[in-house]
């Protein structure tokens, strides 16, 4: 196993009554797209991407949605937790004029790296997905960026009236990207990919993860035998076409198949 370190939290965001950004004093030295492993010393570790990450510290914004989660955010600041990592692959860091497309608690992600985009000197477009304007997260955040934000909402409670796939279609329709990103739900991901024509692009995929360094095999994606710990998350088009399994099924701690 790789080396653990114990941190305290240093500072915790309530983004939305059940999404929290935890920051942590800590020179982790990673690429947008990598996660960590963390857990809490109570049983059971999780993987969580990287919504932030400078010199000096770094953050993840987490949604609660069962046990591990839960107990995270009755978390303190002062309290402690363990991490590992950065893991896995990151975004190719494009030059030119992209397009990122995001959606939900997945969105957070694209603010570290639409700032190392903005470093190297691209154009960066970002739409920031949600179901509803409770769970828009980061949209003060993005606007501090030197990036054109497009928020929207399935229900048209904040910014545009529709799904991050349907505003994205519209406005390839107007505009050429050189590359585009997406970071959100697998379904998102699906659809985006049958309305972005050749546009070439890398999506940020998730899967039960347990050991991250690629040992286990929880994480493997059909055909290809994909270890997503360590060949992903961030997978490039070529390789998300080959996969089966995308949109169709992932996989539970034990193996089994589940449908998406
Ligand atoms: C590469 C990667 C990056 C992620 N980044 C984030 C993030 O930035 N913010 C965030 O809130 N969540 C993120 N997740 C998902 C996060 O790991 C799960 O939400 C969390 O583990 C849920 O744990 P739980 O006990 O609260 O819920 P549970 O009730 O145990 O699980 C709820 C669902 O979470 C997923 N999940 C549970 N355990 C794991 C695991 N070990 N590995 C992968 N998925 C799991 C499964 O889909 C499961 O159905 C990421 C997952 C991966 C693989
Ligand atoms: S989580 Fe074990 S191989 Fe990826």
């Amino acid at each position: 196993m790789d080396k653990r370190y114990t941190l305290k939290i240093d500072k915790i965001i309530e983004e939305t009554s059940d999404i929290k950004t935890f920051t942590f004093k800590y020179t982790l030295g990673a690429n947008p797209g990598q996660f960590i492993m963390l857990t809490d010393f109570e049983g059971g570790e999780k993987p969580f991407s990287i919504s932030d990450c400078t010199k000096e510290e770094f953050s993840i914004t987490v949604k609660r949605i069962g046990e591990f989660t839960t107990r995270l955010f009755q978390k303190c600041v002062g309290d402690y937790v363990s991490i590992r990592g950065a893991y896995g692959s990151s975004f190719f860091i494009s030059k030119n004029k992209v397009l990122l497309v995001g959606g939900g608690y997945a969105v957070p992600t694209f603010y570290f790296f639409a700032k190392v985009l903005l470093e190297a000197g691209a154009n960066v477009t970002l739409i920031n997905g949600a179901r509803t304007k409770a769970e828009h997260v980061f949209a003060d955040r993005f606007e501090s960026l030197d990036i054109k934000v497009i928020n929207t909402t399935d229900d048209g409670s904040f910014g545009e009236n529709g799904t991050a796939v349907d505003i994205a279609q519209k406005i390839m329709s107007q505009d050429n990207f050189n590359f585009l990103y997406a970071s959100g739900p697998e379904m998102m991901m699906k659809a985006l990919q049958d309305v972005i024509g050749d546009t070439n692009y890398e999506f940020l995929f998730e899967r039960y993860m347990k050991c991250a360094i690629g040992i286990c095999g929880n994480c493997t994606m059909d055909p290809l035998g994909l270890r997503l710990c360590v060949e992903g998350p961030v997978l490039p088009k070529e390789k998300v076409e080959q996969l089966t399994e995308f949109g169709k099924y992932h996989r539970d701690a034990s193996g089994k198949r589940h449908e998406l």
